[in-house]
């Protein structure tokens, strides 16, 4: 059984080939970080015009590298949300009219739930299932969730963030420190150079919920931290680095990145992590989980992977590969196969759903 997946939810244009809900064909994705780095995020517009671009070759480079043709294919799966509307539309679009031409049954899928299934369909592939009840902390630019995920792919929001998500603090110090966009990556190699204890910084007791996040609160403290120490020339000049090199290596930032700044970014890494891991551990305490899953952009931070490992936790802790941990179109076909034996198709009348939960 195979399924293609399309994916198209933000600033990254995915299909790829999936194979009895463990094996990957293939995986394409093409990526819009030059056209919005530039900005310092994501410009809507711009990425819906990408998307349009790049749909038809990107669909046809999944199908090309699986050696596969429309005929061999159960379903196409694709994101209808959430997302950005102007994106999640060209996927869903073209999706809708391959399903109509060729008469393919259609499968909707929540971008959410495609991060969780990257995770299973390893798990699956490496032969050690995911165990239930399973604690997912989905944890990219858009979301910081934590779900249980029970049999059957049942779902039940524990905590979510109130305010940023955890990638979007990254992105927004990365910006504010003139690491350009997106910073997370940046700022995940750039922290073992400093000193992670050399900045304290303290996240506010939740009223309510006691497993919600908040991260705005790390990113002004950031910004008071950068205003009460002059940091104008570094940033000019780590701006200056960019414009002459969009992607300089990490001995480049070493270059115009001092140790008291090596020493912030690893601070503020390091708070970022503990917050997520704490608040993750009491959520699966909280429904005796037998897995943690940790998924989306997020996932792929190498501090946050050593630290889960060193963090001796009673269950074990899946992360997906790098490749799909950001946004893939492999995840969104792997997440269809429950849907494709329950016989979950959707109508050609489905609507993209820009706020679409998954719990
Ligand atoms: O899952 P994703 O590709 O898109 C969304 O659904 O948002 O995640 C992108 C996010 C960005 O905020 C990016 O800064 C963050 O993931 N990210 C990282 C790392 N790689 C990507 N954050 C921290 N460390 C990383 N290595
Ligand atoms: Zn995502």
């Amino acid at each position: 059984m195979r399924i293609l997946g399309i994916e198209s939810s933000c600033d990254e244009t995915a299909a790829a080939v999936v194979e009895d809900a463990e094996t990957v064909l293939s995986s394409a994705v093409a990526s819009q970080l030059t056209t919005h780095g530039k900005y310092g995020g994501v410009v809507p517009e711009l990425a819906s015009r990408e998307h349009l671009c790049a749909i038809v070759p990107v669909v046809r480079e999944a199908l090309d590298r699986a050696a596969v043709s429309l005929d061999d294919l159960a379903a196409i799966a694709v994101t209808v949300g959430p997302g950005l509307v102007g994106s999640l539309l060209v996927g869903l679009t073209y999706a809708k009219s391959l399903s109509f031409a060729r008469g393919i049954p259609l499968i909707a899928v929540n971008h959410i739930e495609g991060h969780i299934h990257a995770v299973i369909m390893e798990a699956r592939r490496a032969g050690t299932p995911v165990e239930y009840p399973a604690l997912a902390l989905v944890v990219s630019g858009g979301h910081t969730h934590l779900f249980e995920v029970r049999e059957g792919f049942l779902y039940r929001l524990l905590g979510k963030t109130r305010d940023d998500a955890a990638g979007e603090a990254f992105d927004k110090v990365g910006k504010l420190l003139g690491y350009g966009y997106p910073g997370g990556p940046v700022i995940d190699r750039l922290a073992p150079y400093g000193n992670s204890a050399a900045v304290r910084f303290t996240f506010a007791k939740m009223k309510g919920n006691a497993l919600d996040f908040s991260f705005s609160g790390i990113k002004t403290a950031v910004l008071r931290w950068v205003e009460a120490h002059d940091m104008t020339e570094e940033i000019e000049a780590r701006r200056a680095l960019l414009r002459a090199c969009p992607q300089p290596a990490t001995e480049q930032w070493l270059e115009v990145t001092p140790q008291r700044t090596r020493d912030l970014l690893a601070s503020f890494q390091h708070a970022v992590i503990t917050e997520l891991l704490t608040r993750a551990a009491a959520s699966a305490g909280e429904i005796d989980a037998r897995t943690l899953i940790v998924s989306g952009g997020v996932a792929c931070n190498s501090g946050l992977r050593t630290a889960a490992a060193a963090a001796l936790l009673p269950y074990p802790v899946h992360f997906p590969s790098f490749g799909l941990s950001t946004d893939n179109a492999a995840m969104i076909a792997a997440a269809a196969f429950p849907k494709l034996a329950r016989r979950e198709f959707a109508g050609l009348d489905i609507q993209a759903n820009a706020n679409l939960t998954l719990a």
